[in-house]
Parts: C-alpha cells; structure tokens; sequence
C-alpha cells in the first residue's frame, strides 16, 4: 500500500510524494529528493519536525526531549520516526529551498478557452503530467509571448491530465488579453506549482463556504473531491456574484449537488436591478445558524474586502468559528494572500 504525502512548505509551495505504509516519511522524502531537515535519524534531536494538518500515522521511538507529549497530542510528528496509515498532509517548517526542493513547473497544451460570461474565461489544459495538489490549492500559470504568470486555482479535480481554470475576464489584464485575443487550442503553457495554504481539510462539522465571482473554482476542486469520498456534514456554499449574468459553471454545481445530498447552493447577487430572491452582499444572507453556533469551518474566496466584511460580520455576530480559511485574490487575480 502506498499512501500520498503532501509536503506544505512554508514558503506556500506543496510538494506531494509517496510514502509506502512501512517507509518512514523522511526516506520517502529523500528518495524523491527532498530533504526535511535532520540530524540524528533516531527520534532523539527534533530536527524534523513537522505539524500533521491531515492523515492518520504511526511513530515509531522517541525521546520526550525530540518531541513533548503534548506536542504529540497537538499531532506533531518526527519524519524520522512516521510510517503514514492514510493520506497525510504535513506542514514542513522550512521553505522548500532549505529541503533543497521547489515548485514544479508541467508543461501543458491548451484544450479550450471558454468564454463562460463576459466577466469570465474557462480554460482547460492537457498536461503533460497530471499535476498532484489539494483540492482549492493554485498553480502560476505563465501567459505566453509576456514572461509573466499569474495565479490561478484549479477547478477541477487532482489526479487527471486535464486542468481546468476559472479566469476573472481582466480588461487590459495580461492573462485575459492573451485569452480574449490569441489563445487557440494547442498553444503550449507551462504552469508551475502546486501553491497555497488554502485547501479543503478533513470535514468533520457544518461546512460555511464562501465565493466571490471567480472565487468559485477552488470551491469547485473541493466537491469534486467531497462527491468522490462522500460526508453526512452540512455545506453551505455561497457564491456571490454581481449580476445574474456572472454565475458560471451552474449545471456542474447543480450536478455536484445532486451527488452531494448535504449541499446547498446560495447564490446572491450585488446589482440591485436584477431579479433574484437573494440581493445584495453575501454578509446580508449570512445568518448565525449558517456558523452553527461556532461548530462550523468557514471557507472564504474572494476579493480583500469580501474577507474583511466577512471576518467583522463574524465579529459583530459574535461567532468565532471552528476554522476559518481565506484566500484573498487581488484584481491581478492573484491569489495573494492564504490562511
Ligand atoms: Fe532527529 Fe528526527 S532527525 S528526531
């Protein structure tokens, strides 16, 4: 049996490797060459230690001076002496330079350029290598002919050759000129990643997710991947948009929904000539039972100041949820900020 490891560095890049069921994390980690910092290989200093965000594993001996009990309870681990018994995903307090590792660069072939609304492109990429990530992380896309990248999350599922992108339409942005005036299928991109603190962890309470126009794409990775292993957990997802016109990808949330027994889809609309139940900002549909009186994660994508009316809204309502994860994306459609 082998299992997935993902590596989060902390310069935001991730890195997944397999480990098999009897190999420690750490010789799995150099034999991809990766190297988590350490010294004695025997439990004994604490070196590589790492914070287990995700998985169920096994530590074999060490010395309380490594590691405290406490740590142990917080789920830290020492690579050195881990044999993972699921998935994981470890937070690795080093950026992936000190590991003498990076972010990947695929190279990818355009499928099609979508023009979803006219405030949105969908882009579908053949890699060249599936591109192993966490369901709401992000990859650097470079726009060709420019030498510049930018940042985009997947909206599709881990684990395909074929990528799919949700692209705010930018007037004048590098990435949307390229979309809106030369891409055509078969044009070569590299994307490089994957990137971001900003994905789904284990669902355990009510889910309260929260998108913003584009926002919406990591949102889609994750109930991709939510269909595919199945939970009882509420989910609320959000998504706000200006006008009726902007909400995209409407029949795969709608089919999405229909494998998803515990999704409710809410969508809200700025524009306040539109015709549509739910108007106005997302704070003005968000009610405290939405948090569940706390006991409730809350996912957030979408422009700075979505995240900070959200964050007070939470704050006036008195509600200080279980978790709370955010990426901001800023108008380069740059996610650039993730907790
Ligand atoms: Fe010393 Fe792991 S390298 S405890």
């Amino acid at each position: 049996m082998t299992y997935q490891i993902a590596l989060n560095f902390e310069d935001g890049v991730t890195r997944i490797i397999d480990c098999g069921e009897d190999e420690l994390v750490m010789d799995a980690a150099f034999r991809q060459k990766i190297n988590i910092p350490m010294d004695c290989r025997d439990g004994v200093c604490g070196t590589c230690k790492c914070h287990c965000e995700k998985g169920d594993y096994e530590l074999d001996f060490y010395l309380d001076e490594a590691m405290t009990e406490e740590e142990a309870e917080e789920k830290y681990v020492l690579t050195c002496q881990m044999t993972p018994q699921s998935d994981c995903v470890l937070s690795v307090p080093v950026s992936s330079a000190v590991c003498k590792t990076g972010a990947e660069t695929v190279k990818g072939e355009v499928i099609a350029v979508d023009a979803l609304s006219a405030t949105s492109f969908g882009l579908r990429v053949k890699l060249a290598k599936p591109i192993p990530f966490l369901p709401g992380q992000y990859v650097n896309i470079d726009v060709p002919g420019t030498g510049r990248h930018r940042s985009y999350s997947f909206s599709s599922a881990p684990g395909s050759d074929e990528a799919s992108f949700l692209i705010r339409n930018l007037p004048g942005g590098v990435m949307s000129t390229w979309l809106g005036e030369t891409a055509k299928p078969g044009d070569a991109v590299e994307l490089t990643g994957p990137m971001g603190a900003f994905y789904l962890r284990p669902i355990e309470r009510p889910q309260a997710w929260l998108a913003g126009g584009t926002g919406l794409a990591p949102f889609l990775a994750m109930l991709e991947k939510v269909a595919a292993d199945g939970t009882d957990h509420p989910i609320r997802l959000f998504y706000a948009v200006t006008r009726a016109a902007d909400l995209v990808e409407l029949e795969r949330l709608r089919a999405l929904a229909e494998k998803i027994e515990s999704l409710t889809l809410v969508t809200i609309l700025a524009a306040e000539d539109e015709a549509h139940e739910r108007k106005g900002f997302v704070t003005d549909h968000l009610e405290p039972d939405d948090f569940n009186g706390g006991d409730a994660d809350v996912y957030l994508c979408g422009p700075p100041p979505m995240v900070e009316a959200v964050r007070s809204h939470m704050a006036a309502l008195g509600v200080a949820p279980a978790s709370f994860h955010f990426e901001k994306f800023n108008p380069t459609e740059t996610p650039a900020v993730a907790a």
